[in-house]
């Protein structure tokens, strides 16, 4: 850690674990409801339990997302954050959000909006949290002298994604209009902007682990945001087959879609062979397992099981059911968890001044929940593709159906039971670390000592 006030990262991290746990736990609370198991249910119905899991997942998300901007923008910038306590605030204000927004599924406050279903009031204070995160990293960056290819982008990401929150606030009483705009956000988020916050800290960690030079590592970058817009913003159309807008989007979603694992494929890429090709071992081995194991399982989970059912041909059949499920466990795991968990195995030694990345609980955590994941993954797919089968082919009654595939259910709490464990000694492992540093502490940089031999090219500034 070079300057005190990427501290703050420590504390978003901190929240991901708390939310992240709680999200799990609503999983399990669904898992347990598809095999009959529902005693929750006067209090927890499906839908709540549903729109907390997954909301709770895109908060965790953005707080590791923020936390990471405050680590690497400073460090990229070569100079304190601009506002030190309003990220603070800032932190604070998101989870009181967060928290009102759970109680209010609960209560059923709530807009039925899959993935967007945080009430409108509450919508306007995400924005004005949002907008002061990035003010806070925008001046920081805005007043360096280094603006880096990595920063850059990182930033631009996070900007649009802030942007692309808005459509999903137009208001219309219209059903297409409203699944139309819901899409701008959710695709546009996952397919389009996050996958250049994911790009840009990938990079960031890549020059960070490999010691290969910042200057290759960055032409590659661009290669990658090049990718996904070209296919991720028309890609959009594979979400508008069913709804209600015109015939065209058939076309245009199932080609420009068909084309978006190029991105994916491109980042599996980059990091095996940025990891492959840095000779300089960095001691931290797994934050740099978990940055290529992002790479990988981004394609698999993204690329591979999103254009699984992409196709309008086969999209028909799918649309819906658990195979989505199935695409979007692995997904937003292999691209959007594991970066964040990368991010935090990476920066936990320096913010804490602790090396635990060696324990047994840090190599336990990566793998455990990574078979874990995909075993769950797996089942999913074999209830998924049951089901599709006996409801769309033979034509069996929807609860009929559900009944059939209780059992694959089974396996997914199996599964998820491994996963579970994977996370607790992952979150052990961060607890053990402690709590971040007090005084700056520059000896705690040698944690870096193959990096920061490592020969680094001038960023477009000339200074490193
Ligand atoms: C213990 C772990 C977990 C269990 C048991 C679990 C279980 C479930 C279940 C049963 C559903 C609802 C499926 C349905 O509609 O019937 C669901 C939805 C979802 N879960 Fe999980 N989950 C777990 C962890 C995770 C994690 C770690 C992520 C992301 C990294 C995740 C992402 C999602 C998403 C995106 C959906 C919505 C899928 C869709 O739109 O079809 N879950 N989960
Ligand atoms: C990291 C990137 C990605 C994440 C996190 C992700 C996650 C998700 C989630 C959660 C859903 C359900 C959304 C909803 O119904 O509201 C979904 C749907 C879908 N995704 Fe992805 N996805 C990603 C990338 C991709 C890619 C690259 C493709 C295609 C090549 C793809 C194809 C699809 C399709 C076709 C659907 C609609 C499924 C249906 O009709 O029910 N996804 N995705
Ligand atoms: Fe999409």
């Amino acid at each position: 850690m070079k300057y005190n006030s990427q501290r703050v990262a420590w504390w978003f991290f901190a929240t991901c674990m708390l939310l992240f746990s709680l999200q799990i736990i609503y999983g399990f609370i669904m898992a347990f409801a598809h095999v009959g198991l529902d005693g929750l249910h006067p209090w927890i119905p499906f839908n709540a339990a549903r729109a907390t899991h997954t909301n709770l997942l895109v908060v965790w998300l953005l707080a590791g997302f923020m936390g990471a901007a405050y680590f690497i923008i400073p460090e990229e910038s070569q100079r304190e954050l601009e506002w030190p306590r309003l990220a603070y605030v800032q932190l604070a204000a998101l989870v009181i959000v967060g928290v009102t927004a759970i109680i209010g599924f609960h209560l059923n406050w709530w807009e039925g909006r899959k993935f967007l279903e945080i009430p409108r009031p509450l919508d306007f204070l995400v924005v004005i949290d949002v907008l002061l995160f990035i003010a806070n990293i925008g001046m920081t960056l805005w007043k360096s002298e280094r603006k880096t290819t990595t920063a850059l982008v990182l930033f631009f990401g996070l900007l649009m994604a802030a942007l692309l929150y808005l459509p999903g606030m137009i208001p219309t009483a219209n059903q297409t209009m409203d699944s139309y705009w819901r899409w701008w956000v959710v695709h546009l988020w996952v397919e389009g902007v996050w996958e250049l916050i994911m790009g840009a800290i990938l990079s960031y960690l890549l020059i960070k682990l490999t010691g290969v030079d910042r200057e290759i590592i960055e032409k590659w970058l661009y290669v990658i945001v090049g990718l996904t817009f070209l296919s991720g913003i028309l890609g959009t159309g594979h979400h508008y087959y069913f709804i209600g807008t015109p015939r065209y989007w058939l076309m245009i979603g199932g080609t420009f879609s068909a084309l978006e694992p190029l991105a994916f494929l491109g980042m599996a890429w980059y990091g095996i062979s940025m990891a492959k090709r840095g000779g300089r071992a960095h001691p931290n081995r797994t934050a740099l397992s978990w940055t290529v194991g992002c790479s990988v399982l981004s394609f698999v989970g993204a690329g591979f099981l999103g254009f699984a059912h992409t196709i309008p041909q086969v999209n028909l059949w799918t649309h819906g059911t658990l195979i989505t499920a199935m695409h979007g466990h692995m997904a937003f795991w292999g691209a959007y968890g594991m970066i964040v968990l990368a991010v935090i195995s990476y920066t936990l030694p320096l913010l804490t001044g602790r090396r635990l990345y060696d324990a047994p609980s840090a190599t336990f955590a990566f793998w455990a929940s990574n078979i874990g994941m995909i075993s769950m993954t797996l089942a999913f797919a074999v209830a998924g593709v049951t089901q599709v089968v006996l409801e769309r082919r033979v034509g069996m009654e929807f609860l009929q159906v559900q009944t059939e595939i209780q059992v694959h259910f089974w396996g997914l709490i199996l599964a998820a039971s491994l996963f579970t464990l994977g996370i607790t000694a992952f979150i052990w492992n961060f607890i053990q670390h402690g709590k971040p540093v007090g005084e700056l502490d520059t000896s705690r940089d040698a944690v870096e000592p193959a990096v920061a031999s490592a020969p680094v090219v001038a960023a477009p500034s000339g200074a490193e």
